[in-house]
């Protein structure tokens, strides 16, 4: 019966050592160690058996017992130990991802990229960026721009005037250079300046105003692009009474036309691609003589006038040029406001252009109506991205 008890005990403990899982560890507890099981069977008979087997069988039966009952419990407890490690080591979640938002981060808005792009151009080219207040005097929007007083080119653009009495204080508009001295008057030295209109506080009309606090800050040479808003009294596919421009100036020895062009070619093909030709068409500002217009050739049609059907371009209305910016040489009228500052209308040169962010943005991606710019639908401004 001892030697039963050992083959039993030899048999279990093989198996248990096998034993893959928790599973099978309890088939193995109930089959050698359960109700039914012969060991027990055999522990259970002990009062049967003639009294001298009862010692010695009793003794093997229940070491055999607590011995097998301690492996399984070792086997399992291994066993759990190696699942886990197995699980953590399969399960490898790195906390340190970031995680899946909701919804998109979403991206810029078309005319912040358009507007970025043509600074970096220009950043390329050795300008700087500057920025000017949008509430403006009469005086540098129009008056040291050479609009004279009564003249019709105060008439040309159609101006929001500002009560200054309904602007807090902080946001009064300084009369001076962008970071220039305190007198009131401007470093220039300028007198205070008439205004013209019927009010002289404004929202600016055009980016141009910057020209003239850039040289009142700091004389020549100057090489600024002036990206920002400006505000005209009109409302339709093509205006909105809020737009964006970015504003040019070149003040140097001996700068002349020819740099100008130049400028606006390279410009131009970083703009709406390198086979781009530009043109230049006399015009009219009153802060430039000569003034200029400057074409670039539609890059729908090449150039042509007419698409590969044989159909009008519609993009330059078969003309072969689109219209994208005003430009000229500085008029020594408006170096004749900033003199004081370096700026010898008699010997200064500089050449000037403006440009509209919306009207570039609308040509490279074919955007038919201006308004659509603020609405703010993500249908459209998603499809910018
Ligand atoms: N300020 C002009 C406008 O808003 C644009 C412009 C034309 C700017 C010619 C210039 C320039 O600097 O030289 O219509």
């Amino acid at each position: 019966m001892v030697e039963r008890i050992q083959q039993l005990r030899d048999e279990a403990e093989a198996a248990i050592a096998a034993a893959a899982d928790d599973g099978s560890l309890e088939e193995l507890r109930v089959r050698y160690l359960g109700r039914k099981a012969e060991l027990t069977a055999v522990l259970r008979g002990i009062a049967e058996l003639p009294p001298a087997e009862r010692g010695p069988v009793g003794k093997a039966g229940n070491s055999a017992r607590q011995g097998l009952e301690a492996l399984i419990e070792t086997r399992r407890q291994a066993l759990r130990a190696t699942e886990l490690d197995d699980r953590l080591a399969a399960d490898v979640i790195d906390v340190t991802l970031p995680g899946t938002p909701p919804v998109g981060v979403g991206h810029l808005h078309l005319l912040t990229r358009t507007r970025r792009e043509i600074e970096d151009i220009f950043i390329g080219l050795g300008y700087r960026v500057l920025e000017g207040p949008e509430i403006e005097h009469d005086y540098y929007n129009f008056t040291a721009l050479n609009h004279p007083p009564g003249h019709p080119a105060r008439m040309l653009q159609d101006t929001f005037y500002v009560d200054p009495g309904t602007l807090p204080p902080e946001s009064s508009v300084a009369r001076r250079g962008a970071g220039a001295g305190d007198d009131p008057a401007g470093p220039a030295g300028n007198p205070p300046p008439a205004h013209y209109g019927p009010r002289d506080v404004l929202l600016r009309t055009h980016a141009s105003p910057v020209q003239i606090r850039a040289m009142e800050s700091a004389g020549p040479p100057i090489f600024i692009v002036v990206p920002g808003k400006v505000y005209r009294r009109d409302s339709d596919a093509t205006h909105t009474p809020m737009f964006h421009q970015i504003e040019g100036l070149a003040v140097t020895e001996d700068v002349t036309l020819a740099d100008l062009q130049g400028t606006l070619q390279e410009a131009a093909k970083a703009i709406f691609g390198e086979e781009r030709e530009t043109r230049l068409r006399p015009h009219y500002f009153p802060f430039t003589e000569p003034s200029v217009e400057v074409d670039v050739s539609c890059f729908q049609c090449h150039g042509t006038g007419s698409r590969d059907s044989g159909e009008r371009c519609n993009l330059c209305k078969g003309v072969g040029w689109l219209e994208v910016l005003g430009a000229g040489m500085v008029d020594p009228n408006v170096f004749g406001f900033v003199r004081e500052r370096g700026y010898d209308p008699e010997l200064s040169q500089g050449f000037a252009f403006g440009m509209g962010i919306e009207r570039i943005a609308m040509l490279k991606h074919g955007i038919p109506d201006l308004r659509i710019f603020f609405e703010n639908d993500v249908r459209f401004l998603g499809q910018f991205s």
